[in-house]
Parts: structure tokens; sequence; C-alpha cells
């Protein structure tokens, strides 16, 4: 197995998963990597490790480069399963290593193994020494579990950022100027609207530890490394993480006898008109976690459906969950549908909604719409905006 280094004895050497389609809700169309990454040094070190039923294939790049019973340190950074999940097998593996994390890092570590391992705990600011270089440790909060941290190899400049800054693309390829860096943003911006977007605070902080280090190589723990790109990269999280948006609708909506979806059309060139990006977004035909990277830097959200037995209709019930659970700030919706004989179900998306953010007017029409209520659901548009 080819050995592929990141930086001279910083070697990367995690796993490929080509299939992966689904991530807990996210459509995960090009696979994923689970990056992990062995230092060379006096003290042997792994940062991160991967899924546990891709061990062995952990196990090989690392053993190409050295055997696996001589690493001293595992960093543990995150411990969701897939960069943890193999953490158990490798102390095994690796008899004479202690598991780097934080606190809540060996509560969750705890939790997950119910084994006592042998621990190294750090908290921001701290040094570890592994010979001729120095790793310093930043906890990161809620990027995305209360346990994240991220490390930086100050000698290398070298900045392991863990979920954060990542992206899920499944590739050979590991550099970003290997592949399509437009790609690489496209899938990062997905990313992020999928995983961190609640915690744009939490981002904040940890821009700001990122803009006080010196960074040529970022090692994030899904996809591409960045090294050509960190500024490119860094910029990006620096507007999505202060909810910048820009003149744009998304109108997401379900139909049954497609009333609502002539409202929604109707909507859309209304918003048109006006000089706005406009996203249309039908729910029987594209992934609700395909529609959040257009939410990222949307002004409105319009949301329509029509209801089915009092109730909404459980796409539109999918994805109202999945954004209340992702919460974009500063937004204003519009909520609009077509009903039968109780229009409550509407009122009661609207009342859902509200949670989020401001509701600027709901519109509901019984079964077909005439023009009449065309025009003035136009007209409800018209004065909004
Ligand atoms: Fe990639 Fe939160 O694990």
């Amino acid at each position: 197995m080819r050995k592929i280094e990141v930086k001279e004895g910083v070697y990367w050497v995690g796993t490929i998963d080509w299939n992966l389609r689904y991530f807990h809700g996210y459509l995960t169309q090009k696979g994923t990597t689970y990056n992990a990454y062995l230092i060379m040094d006096e003290k042997i070190t792994l940062v991160d490790t991967t899924k546990e039923w891709m061990t062995d294939e952990m196990l090989k790049r690392i053993s190409a480069v050295v055997d696996p019973k001589e690493i001293d340190y595992i960093i543990c950074n995150h411990v969701e399963m897939d960069h943890s999940g193999s953490l158990a097998i490798m102390m095994e593996k690796c008899p004479k290593a202690k598991i780097v994390t934080c606190e809540k890092g060996r509560a969750g570590i705890e939790r997950h193994f119910k084994k006592n391992f042998p621990y190294h705990i750090v908290k921001t600011g701290d040094v570890l020494n592994i010979g001729s270089r120095n790793i310093e440790f930043a906890l990161t909060p809620m990027v995305h579990w209360p346990d994240n941290m991220v490390a930086y190899l100050r000698e290398d400049k070298i900045l392991f950022s863990n979920d954060g800054l990542g992206q899920h693309i499944a590739t050979i390829e590991r550099f970003d100027d290997e592949y399509p860096v437009g790609t690489v943003i496209e899938e990062a911006k997905k990313y992020y609207a999928n995983i961190v977007l609640p915690y744009g605070n939490q981002v904040q902080a940890e821009l700001k530890i990122a803009n006080g280090l010196e960074i040529d190589i970022v090692c994030p723990s899904h996809g591409i490394i960045w090294r050509k790109h960190v500024d490119k990269i860094l910029a990006k999280y620096q507007e999505w993480a202060v909810n910048t948006t820009k003149k744009k609708v998304v109108i997401v909506y379900d139909t049954m006898w497609k009333s609502t979806s002539k409202m929604a059309d109707t909507i859309a060139e209304e918003f048109d008109d006006k000089g706005y990006e406009v996203k249309k977004c039908f729910l029987q035909t594209e992934h609700i976690s395909d529609i959040m990277p257009d939410i990222i830097d949307a002004e409105y959200i319009c949301l329509g459906t029509p209801i089915l037995n009092r109730f909404i209709l459980p796409n539109m019930s999918a994805f109202v969950t999945y954004l209340r659970g992702l919460e974009p700030k500063g937004r204003k919706y519009f909520v609009f549908g077509s009903y039968g004989w109780s229009p409550k179900g509407i009122d009661d998306l609207a009342d859902e909604i509200s949670k989020l953010g401001e509701v600027k007017g709901v519109y509901k029409l019984n079964y077909i719409p005439e023009e009449s209520e065309l025009l003035s659901l136009q007209e409800s548009i018209r004065a909004l905006i």
C-alpha cells in the first residue's frame, strides 16, 4: 500500500468509504473518507482513527509506515464513531499507546467502550511534546459534539481540524490541488449546512483560534486536505458562521393535486420579478439534505404543503424537523398551502416555524386556486419585499 505523505514525517493513514450514501439523515452521494494521520517522531502519534469495520484498512496504511505496536499516542479529537469506532481495537494493537483527549472525550469514550484505557487529558492551550515537534490543543465544543477539539502541529503548521472544514468525498486524491476545488467547496458547504449550521458562534470561536495560528495545511477528518486553498475555506466558514444572507428565496414545497405547486410557482415568479435569486425545491424529488446548502445564504424561506387527514404531508414534516434541528438564524419565513376541509394544519406549520424565525405571512386556500387568489397571493408576496 502506497504511503501518502502530507508533509515530511506526517502521513495520511485514513480509510475510504466509497459506498456510504447515508449519514444520519444526510445523503452522501460521493461517499466519504475517515481521515487519520500518523506523525513520525520520537513519540509516534496517531491523530484520530476510523469506523470499527474499517480498522484493517487503516492498519494496513499505518503498517506501510511503521509497526502499529510502536505508536505512543492516539489523539481522539472527537468521540463520534466514524473517528473513534476502532479505538478499542487500536488500543489492543498499540499496547504502549495512551489516548490523548479532553475530559468530555474521556467521558464519551468510557460510555461507548466501557473499558479502562490509559489517558493523557488535555485542555485548551496544553502542548504535547513528541520529540522534535509539539502538538498544541484547543477545545472546540459543539463543532459539533461537546467533546470536539482540534490539534495543531506547531513546527509543521498543520491544523488537524476534525469535522470542521471537512467534506464528504470519497476519492483517491488527497489534496485540494488534485481535485476540482469548486466541487470541494460545494461539498464543504453541504457539510456545513447539514452538520455545523447550528453552531455558528462556536465556529467563530474556532476561527478565532485558527486566525491566531500560522497554517500551511488543514487536515480535516473527512475528505480532501486543504493546502492550496486554506484561506478560501477559512473565509467561507467565516461567511457561513455569521449567517450572511443575500437577496435569495428558497421555496420548499410538496403538493397533492398541484394546487400548492401552483402557489409555489406564483411565489417564485413574484420573487423573481423583484430581483431575488429563486430556488424551488420539490420535496418529492429533492432530498432534505440537498436543500440545506441553499438555505445557508437565503433571506427568505417559503414552505408550502397541502393537508392530508388534518396534517401537513410527511415530506414537509421531515423537512421541518430537520430544519428545526439545524436552526438557521435570522431568516424570514412565508407559509402557504391548499386544504380541503380544514386549514388548521397550515396554521400549525406556521406555529412550528415561528419557533425558528419570523413568519412574515401565511396564505391558505381551499382546494383549487382561483385566478383572483393567485393574484392576491402575489400581492401578499409583493407587500413583503
Ligand atoms: Fe465525522 Fe462528528 O463525526
